[in-house]
């Protein structure tokens, strides 16, 4: 799904899917028009492909934003803080918790604002799959990480992960962002990102149940199949 450029108001949209083995990944690449700055979430895997990309847009990578330590989401922000001289973001929580260390590493608490030029990054502290994942929201769009899926939430038996902190953040991103933002997850299961938060509030099942109980026991229900089955 490479090269399909959204355009928005004040940024352009780049989503490059990136693999190794098993692992599919979707890492994105935000362009603020008026600067030419532009940001990267969760990059991994394949240096070719988005050194390649970051040279054919002509930008100046400012900052990469993680949405959690998981390997898959970030085993190439050091090379590029080496390449390009970003700052790299993440939550105060998930550094913390984790020990994740990087150079130029930034702790990010909940609702703290990063400007890539004109294009403000809010931090939605969102943990469940993580002891401190989060989104990162911009306007019409969220990154959701391994926290939401199109299709599903991500799981949570790691290490800090929490059942039913999942259940409150998804409670906190059904009611506090807008109904017809765009969301794009780190992994597809089929359908791609990029769906609206009004189709997840009708066809993700995580979005539909409003009792935590009910949600915990069926987010960490048994025998469930097809984690690792990324499109
Ligand atoms: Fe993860």
């Amino acid at each position: 799904m490479e090269n399909i450029l959204m355009l928005n108001s004040n940024y352009s949209l780049l989503k490059l899917k990136v693999e190794f083995l098993n692992y599919k990944n979707f890492c994105y690449i935000i362009v603020d028009k008026d600067s030419q700055e532009a940001a990267i979430i969760d990059p991994a895997w394949d240096i070719d492909k988005i050194s390649d990309k970051i040279g054919q847009l002509d930008v100046k990578l400012t900052s990469i934003f993680l949405t959690h330590s998981h390997y898959d989401h970030t085993n190439l922000a050091e090379h590029l803080v080496k390449r390009y001289n970003s700052h790299v973001f993440m939550s105060k929580d998930e550094i913390n918790h984790y020990g994740y260390r990087c150079p130029k590493l930034n702790a990010l608490s909940d609702k703290d604002s990063i400007y890539i030029g004109n294009t403000k990054v809010s931090c939605m502290l969102t943990p469940g799959h993580t002891f401190g994942s989060s989104c990162y929201l911009l306007q019409g769009s969220l990154f959701t990480g391994d926290t939401v899926f199109i299709e599903g939430c991500g799981i949570c038996t790691g290490t800090g992960a929490s059942a039913e902190q999942m259940y409150d953040s998804i409670q906190n991103i059904k009611n506090n962002v807008s109904h017809d933002t765009k969301i794009y997850p780190g992994h597809s299961y089929g359908k791609m990102p990029g769906y609206s938060l009004s189709y997840l509030l009708k066809e993700n099942i995580y979005f539909q149940i409003d009792n935590k109980d009910i949600f915990i026991s069926y987010r960490m229900r048994k025998n469930q199949g097809n984690l690792f089955d990324f499109k």
